[in-house]
């Protein structure tokens, strides 16, 4: 059935490839994306290109907080929000905290608010793994002795328990999903995979905190947009939190072997003390979103990096 839905930093990484699969699939989407600078902001308008000229694509350049003039720009009834919109970036957080609060928890209640306001009930969020912190892994969402160690880890933790009170009060279904370390086309800039693949063809120095043996449950964006698309149907309960991850922590430095045998290049590694505020292992038990969303992540970790080397070289 086609749907309408709105898309929230549709323009980032995850945003714009969830949007083409939405379009390819005869939806009808609405992206609010503000081109914020966290990272170039002319990579997000490269992600949104073609999605421009698609008859059932409307681009809303806009700040999530800024809802009255969002709901000037939206039009009849919608079936969901996926609300991917935020600050990004656990290790940015450390050094810049400031802002965290305002885009990713204070955005977070407008974009509910428009959601209310609108009767939309199913709302999606984009939540993260970072939320574990120095939990004990494997992950699961039953946890309550979160341990967030990072600003952004903070700010998602607050977001979802402002989901919940709007959840219980019956105005929204308000879907959390824990993404684990998404990887993929149009990667943001700053996350380490397009550091390595700057290593191996641009000659740049890699910077490794610590040994290289955190582990990190790499997933690749197309299993991560098959959880978000299966969230969409999931109406049993008004609030769930999902882990959406591999279910397969790899050390750093396996990762930069898997680079060095894909591309027979070497990577220039230079290793420097380790950094506060980022877990050594993250580690998604999937159980739950398997059982109740049928969530299947299907891509193996050495197919999901030559897929990513593929578009690195061809842009
Ligand atoms: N990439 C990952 O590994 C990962 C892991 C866990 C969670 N997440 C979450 O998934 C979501 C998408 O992440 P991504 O990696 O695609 O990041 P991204 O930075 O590429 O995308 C976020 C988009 O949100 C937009 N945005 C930021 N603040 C905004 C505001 N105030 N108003 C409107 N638009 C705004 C940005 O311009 C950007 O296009 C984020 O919520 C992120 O926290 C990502």
């Amino acid at each position: 059935m086609r749907k309408r839905i709105i898309v929230t930093g549709g323009a980032g990484f995850i945003g714009s490839n969830l949007c083409d699969y939405l379009l390819k699939n005869g939806h009808e989407v609405v992206c609010v994306d503000n081109f914020d600078d966290y990272y170039d902001p002319k990579i997000k308008r490269n992600n949104i290109e073609h999605a421009l000229t698609h008859p059932s694509y409307t681009l809303i350049e806009e700040d999530i907080k800024k809802t009255e003039k969002i709901l000037e720009q939206i039009h009849g009834n919608f079936d969901a929000i996926i609300h991917l919109a935020a600050k990004a970036g656990v290790r940015y957080s450390l050094k810049h905290p400031v802002g965290y609060e305002e885009s990713n928890v204070v955005g977070t209640k407008k974009i509910i608010e428009l959601a209310v306001k609108k009767n939309i009930k199913q709302f999606v969020f984009a939540s993260s793994s970072s939320i574990y912190g120095n939990s004990k892994a494997p992950f699961k969402e039953d946890n309550i002795d979160l341990k967030p160690i990072s600003p952004y880890a903070q700010t998602k933790l607050l977001s979802e328990k402002t989901g919940k009170e709007y959840a219980e009060s019956g105005k929204i279904r308000f879907i959390s999903l824990r993404f684990f370390s998404v990887y993929g086309p149009r990667l943001r800039p700053d996350l380490v995979m397009n550091k390595i693949a700057a290593s191996i063809y641009q000659n740049k120095e890699l910077n490794v905190f610590g040994d290289g043996k955190a582990s990190r449950d790499y997933t690749y964006v197309d299993d991560i947009i098959q959880g978000i698309i299966k969230s969409l149907d999931y109406t049993k309960s008004n609030y769930e939190i999902f882990n959406l991850g591999n279910g397969n922590p790899i050390k750093l430095i396996d990762i930069i072997e898997m680079f060095e045998s894909a591309s027979s290049k070497k990577v220039n590694a230079v290793f420097t003390d380790s950094i506060q505020g980022e877990s050594s292992i993250t580690w998604a038990d999937n159980s739950k979103a398997i059982k109740l969303l049928n969530f299947e992540p299907e891509t193996e970790i050495k197919n999901g990096i030559q897929n990513f080397i593929n578009w690195y070289l061809e842009k």
